[in-house]
This record gives structure tokens, C-alpha cells and sequence, in this order.
């Protein structure tokens, strides 16, 4: 594999994916893919050429017609519109229920802190959620007076072949969980942590059977752009998802899915003039009309060019096959890697069985050394990452990853371990 710096100018339009019939391959169109072995598409996805180009296009545009004329307004809701248009198709809901944000934690925090909580109810929180959605929540039951119950899932270790026990043990573990006042559940779609996949629908359909009928908030860090998704959209009534992970967007940009009943019962909280109906007559007395459906969680002023990379972005990932045939795909991958760290001696995989998507996560033997793998295999150009806590290691694959690549970071954990 070439580990030269990609030759190409990114903004030379004759070498424009866009302008031109595509002739490269998704991982060919990615500079960040040209000098380096990446697994880390869980914290970061790189952001192929022809969105790059389509972001700059978009500021120039913006400078041509603007930036703050007349002329301008019609492109910029044009923007917006299109990108909703897209991701109400990935999501199979409309339109007008997400929210643009700029990354996953604005996504659930923005409509958590607007739910209205009473003083004695409770947050049920799994073990196994991302540091500001835990503090988030913390915060909210130390300023409203709630308490605060933890979802044990991670412990939950089986592979793909028996998700069907993982389904049963997730549910069992809710309904221990629940109190008659649980007024809300967080949980991710995609375990960051131990991979696990969890079966958000059926979380969904126990939720609305419980007496206080919990809000079901849905950290998709991990699985917009990885795995297909309409269903747990559908089901949830926050869905909070970035495009700068698995859909190889630009970091920044991200949104939110919000339920019927989510608009309608949580108030905005981050308020501007994008949340309002209108911005005349605000002096006026009375309440303040926002927005009655997502817009009513959007703030103020954001950068529209991103919008159109991260367009570009999911187009190109859509040519190379559909999210199930992608995900089929990273499956067969994180199973080669998973097999393959499980022929080691010295590294111990964190799931017992072939994982459900494309978080590998394991540690060796003699965990104080894991923080040093990580930078020996850097020195290699080869990337993964250690997690903060619990403190493993996780290498991540995508449909850009090829098995020799693998094979490679095989290769070099069993030299260095
Ligand atoms: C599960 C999960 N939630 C939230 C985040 C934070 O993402 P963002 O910076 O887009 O808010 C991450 C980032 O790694 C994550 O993995």
C-alpha cells in the first residue's frame, strides 16, 4: 500500500470526483487514507476529496451571491432543505422532525435539558455512554432534584451470532432498571466502548408499555453512516447523530431526531433567532412563538458550507453500496480482526464473539502497556486509539478498509507485544 501524501490538488476542478465520471474508489478519494493505516472511523471518519471540493464550492458560492445579500438567503434555505431532505431518507422520517446540530452532544442535550423533568423522577443512564451525555445528565438531575439509575450493559460481551441473547439480557436489565418514575432513557445505538449493538426498537417497545411512559434518547455517534438506522429513528425520541464518524462528513455538522412528542413537550433551551417563528415584534408581550417543529432546537448562525460536504459525503458512500451491503461488509472485516487478535497470545478481545459492526475493541494481558502500543503502532503510521474508561483499545473498520490493512495491524501488534 502507497504511503505517499495523495499527489492531487484538492481544489483542482479538473481533478473534481464531481466534475468527472468517478473513476477511484471511495478509500482512493480520501487524502487521510493515502499516507497512513486508520482504524479510528469511530472518532473520526476522513472526509473524501470531492466533499472537500463541494464545501469549498459552497463558500464561494456564498461569496459570490453574498455573503449577507438579498441574493444570498434563497441558496442558503436551499441548503438547508436538501441536507434535511437526505437525512430524512437515512433516517425514514421527515424532514421537518430533525434538527441540524453541530455535533452529537449538542444533539442530545439541546432537547434534554428542555424536557420537563419533575422534582423525585428519574434518569435511567447506561454504563457504557460517552463522558458529556453522563455529565449532562448529572448536571440536569443535581439542578432539577432527580436521581439518577444506571443501565448495566457493559458486561454484555456475546458476538453477533448470539444477538438474540444480548436482545433478552438488555431488555431484562431495563425492566430491573425502570422505576415506576423513570422519566427518561439514555443510551447509544452502538456501544462506543464494547461494540455492542443495541436493539433500540425493542427498548422502544418496553418504554412505551411503562406506566411513565420514559423518553428514550438515542446517542447515534456510532451508527449514523455504519449501520441502517430508520427503525431506531423511528423508535426513539431523541436521536442525536454527527456526520464527522462513519458518514466521513466534515466535523461540525451534525443533527437530531426528535419525536412528535419531543416538539410538542420539550421547550428550547439553547434559544436564538433560528428557534422562533418569527423575529418581528419579539418586544411584544406575550409568549414567544418557536418553531413547532425541529427548527425550534437550531440556534443562530452556522457554517452552510459544511452541509453540502456532508451531502457529498453520504452520495459517495451510497455508490459504493447500500448501509446493509456496508454493513455486511465492516461485519466480515471486524471479524477477520477479531479472529485474528484472538490468535494472539497476549491481547484479550472485549466481546466474546465476532462483533456486530465495526468497533473492535480488546486490550493486552498487561494492560499498562496498552497506552504504549498505541504509540509504537503510531510510529508505524498505523492508528488506533485507547478509550478513557474503561481504558481499552479499539480499532475501527470501514467499507475503506482493506483486509491487508488488517492483516498489517495484526502483523505489527504480534512484533511490538
Ligand atoms: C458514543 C459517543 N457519543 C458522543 C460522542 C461525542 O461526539 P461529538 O463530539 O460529535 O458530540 C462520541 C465521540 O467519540 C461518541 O463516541
Amino acid at each position: 500500500m502507497s504511503r505517499n501524501s495523495p499527489s492531487k490538488t484538492i481544489f483542482n476542478n479538473e481533478s473534481s470526483g464531481l466534475f468527472k465520471p468517478r473513476q477511484l474508489g471511495l478509500k482512493e478519494l480520501m487524502p487521510a487514507l493515502q499516507n497512513k493505516i486508520y482504524f479510528n472511523y469511530g472518532g473520526q471518519g476522513p472526509i473524501p476529496n470531492p466533499a472537500l471540493e463541494s464545501i469549498f464550492r459552497s463558500w464561494e458560492k456564498i461569496q459570490e451571491l453574498g455573503p449577507f445579500t438579498n441574493k444570498v438567503w434563497p441558496y442558503i434555505a436551499n441548503e438547508i432543505i436538501e441536507t434535511k431532505k437526505d437525512l430524512s431518507k437515512i433516517c425514514g422520517v421527515e424532514h421537518s422532525r430533525i434538527a441540524l446540530t453541530e455535533n452529537v452532544t449538542s444533539g442530545c442535550v439541546y432537547p434534554l435539558w428542555g424536557l420537563p423533568f419533575k422534582k423525585g423522577e428519574r434518569i435511567l443512564i447506561s454504563d457504557c455512554e460517552h463522558p458529556g451525555v453522563v455529565a449532562a445528565c448529572k448536571e440536569i438531575a443535581l439542578r432539577k432534584e432527580l436521581n439518577i439509575d444506571i443501565l448495566k450493559v457493559r458486561q454484555l460481551r456475546r458476538g453477533i451470532e448470539n444477538s438474540q441473547e444480548t436482545e433478552f439480557e438488555v431488555i431484562q436489565a431495563l425492566k430491573n432498571s425502570l422505576h415506576k418514575n423513570t422519566k427518561l432513557v439514555v443510551i447509544s445505538h452502538v456501544l462506543w466502548n464494547t461494540g455492542q449493538l443495541i436493539p433500540i426498537s425493542v427498548i422502544s417497545n418496553t418504554l412505551k408499555k411503562h406506566p411513565s411512559k420514559p423518553y428514550l434518547l438515542v446517542d447515534a455517534a456510532q451508527s449514523f453512516g455504519q449501520i441502517p438506522i430508520a427503525q431506531a429513528c423511528q423508535n426513539s425520541d431523541i436521536y442525536a447523530f454527527t456526520g464527522h464518524k462513519w458518514a466521513c462528513g466534515p466535523e461540525g455538522l451534525g443533527g437530531v431526531v426528535l419525536s412528535d412528542r419531543i416538539i410538542l413537550e420539550s421547550k428550547p433551551t439553547l434559544i436564538g433567532w433560528r428557534s422562533l417563528q418569527k423575529e418581528v415584534s419579539i418586544y411584544e408581550e406575550g409568549i414567544t412563538q418557536f418553531h413547532t417543529d425541529g427548527r425550534r432546537f437550531e440556534v443562530a448562525t452556522s457554517c452552510i458550507p459544511l452541509l453540502s460536504g456532508l451531502r457529498c459525503s453520504l452520495k459517495l458512500l451510497n455508490e459504493e453500496d447500500s448501509v446493509s451491503q456496508r454493513l455486511i461488509k465492516i461485519q466480515k472485516l471486524s471479524r477477520y480482526l477479531w479472529d485474528g487478535l484472538n490468535e494472539m497470545k497476549n491481547v484479550k478481545t472485549v466481546l466474546n464473539g465476532a462483533p456486530p459492526c465495526g468497533l473492535v475493541s480488546f486490550h493486552l494481558l498487561n494492560q499498562e502497556a496498552d497506552n504504549k502500543l498505541v504509540s509504537d503502532l503510531g510510529k508505524q503510521d498505523i492508528w488506533i486509539r485507547i478509550l478513557e474508561d474503561p481504558a481499552w483499545l479499539r480499532a475501527c473498520v470501514h467499507v475503506t478498509t482493506n483486509q491487508s490493512e488488517i492483516s498489517e495491524l495484526i502483523r505489527a501488534i504480534g512484533q511490538i507485544v
